[in-house]
């Protein structure tokens, strides 16, 4: 055991804490605060929860304060001044806690390992904050985040208690969220290194998944279930050192594909049907998005493919927006159009009653078979943090989506380092007039893009999405 650098929860494979990459991330934020005004920025990260009687849920590091420290403990918050100086509160190291829990890094050694200026006890929080506060223009602190509004204005008051010594408590609060936010939506080198690993993780489990459904049926079992795939998933996430996944696997059977969000269940997934797998692991505080629908046997029937090859080209259409300048929205137009085109040629949306491509799009009618957005960005957080709209741009009329207009900013444009998925699919529920071959299918392909100077690069491409070699890994 490496007493050096103990660390309690080290539950991703990756090597010891790189301060600098950290160290320079507060600098940046620092900077940004002196530009708007200065004063004095908290985070925190949750102290351990009990899931019930005595045991505690696995935790995981507030995205904003891992982001700054790469520290992850419960229980401890950082202080950042505009000037740059960092000091971390943490747990102090505890033989008797350390003994049933695990080891902690402690105040001590917090300074060299995570090259913060000063580390203290977070018992002594309470106590400390006020004289930290004291003289500063504003206090900076993520306004989304529940419970923590109290206690600043706690630590304010008790400076306003000591104005007649002379202390001056700060003026004004700010949300440090939109600061720290525009900074995460854009991941540097060490980001996208990272991502890359929990994508290549990711996808490797989708094919682990699909080679062991395959496997399965050829040798006699009359079904696989959605449990047993999902153990697959999970046992490839930890092989690799992954924490975990980034958000409660997807694994849909059958019709279940027609629910967006139908979490891994018991049910029987049966040779003839297709399986929607949208799973993707969090590595090193990363999340990855992948979305890959296949079928049970490992051969497509027509309907099937029809289906899966609309949707991948309405992948490929949005992918082709998907480059520094267009805009973060346009991937979702392209792949509206490709799937109100197709929705229209096989007979899905009845052109007598809907009219053309363009009144489709208009009204929105291919919303009965494609209900959410074409995607997301991606990073710490599934759905990640950032600004979808250019505020700074002037507002314009535009359709909202759901068949009427609204007036709004622009959607943002792509620039290089930001990382967005790109899910379309459709869903096709049992209808009057829906045809009767395509009921129950359910198909969406999800890919992780991060966006690069010329276009982007794929992060999620180590599992097939063509539906030969879907079918070929499966016979193999
Ligand atoms: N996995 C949730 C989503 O694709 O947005
Ligand atoms: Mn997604
Ligand atoms: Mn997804």
């Amino acid at each position: 055991m490496n007493q050096t650098t103990p660390r309690t929860n080290d539950t991703a494979a990756r090597d010891a804490i790189d301060a600098g990459v950290f160290r320079a991330r507060r600098a940046e934020l620092a900077r940004r605060m002196a530009a708007s005004g200065g004063g004095v920025a908290l985070v925190a990260t949750a102290p351990p929860r009990t899931r019930n009687s005595d045991v505690e849920h696995p935790f995981r590091p507030d995205s904003d304060f891992h982001h700054l420290t790469g520290f992850d403990e419960p229980g401890a918050w950082l202080l950042l001044d505009a000037s740059g100086r960092s000091t971390l509160f943490c747990r102090p190291r505890d033989p008797l806690r350390e003994l049933w829990d695990g080891l902690r890094l402690g105040v001590e050694a917090a300074p060299a390992t995570l090259g913060v200026e000063a580390a203290f006890d977070v018992a002594a929080l309470d106590e400390q904050l006020p004289a930290m506060l004291r003289g500063q223009s504003a206090v900076w602190w993520p306004f989304g985040v529940e419970d923590l509004g109290p206690r600043v204005q706690g630590w304010i008051a008790a400076v306003r208690r000591r104005e007649r010594d002379g202390w001056r408590a700060p003026g004004t609060q700010r949300d440090l969220q939109p600061l720290l936010h525009e900074m995460r939506v854009r991941k540097d080198d060490h980001e996208a290194q990272t991502m890359r690993r929990a994508g290549a993780i990711s996808a490797g489990a989708h094919a682990r998944a699909m080679r062991y459904t395959a496997a399965r049926l050829r040798t006699g079992a009359p079904f696989v279930r959605e449990y047993e795939i999902e153990a697959e998933l999970l046992h490839e996430f930890r092989l690799h050192g992954a924490s975990g996944p980034a958000y409660p696997s997807i694994v849909a059977a059958g019709a279940h594909a027609c629910i967006l969000h139908h979490a891994a269940g018991r049910a029987p997934l049966h040779p003839g049907e297709l399986c929607l797998v949208d799973a993707g692991c969090e590595f090193d505080g990363y999340a990855s998005d992948i979305t890959r629908t296949w079928p049970a046997s490992g051969r497509f029937s027509g309907e099937q493919r029809a289906l899966y090859e609309l949707v991948l080209a309405a992948q490929d259409a949005a992918l082709a927006q998907t480059r520094p300048g267009a805009r973060q929205r346009d991937a979702h137009h392209a792949a509206v159009r490709v799937l109100s085109q197709g929705l229209l040629d096989l007979g899905l949306l009845d052109r007598s009653r809907v009219g053309d491509v363009d009144t489709v799009i208009e009204t929105t009618a291919y919303r009965a078979f494609y209900m959410h957005g074409t995607g997301h960005w991606l990073g710490r957080d599934v759905h990640d943090v950032g600004d979808y709209l250019s505020a700074d741009e002037p507002a314009v009329e535009q359709p909202d989506g759901q068949g009427g207009r609204v007036v709004r900013p622009p959607s943002r444009r792509l620039e290089p380092g930001m990382v967005v998925t790109i899910e379309p699919g459709l869903y096709v529920r049992p209808g009057e007039g829906v045809p009767e071959r395509f009921w129950n299918l359910g198909i969406r392909i999800e890919d992780d893009a991060l966006i690069t100077a010329t276009g982007h690069e794929l992060l999620s491409r180590g599992v097939p999405v063509k539906p030969d070699e879907i079918e070929a890994l499966m016979r193999d």
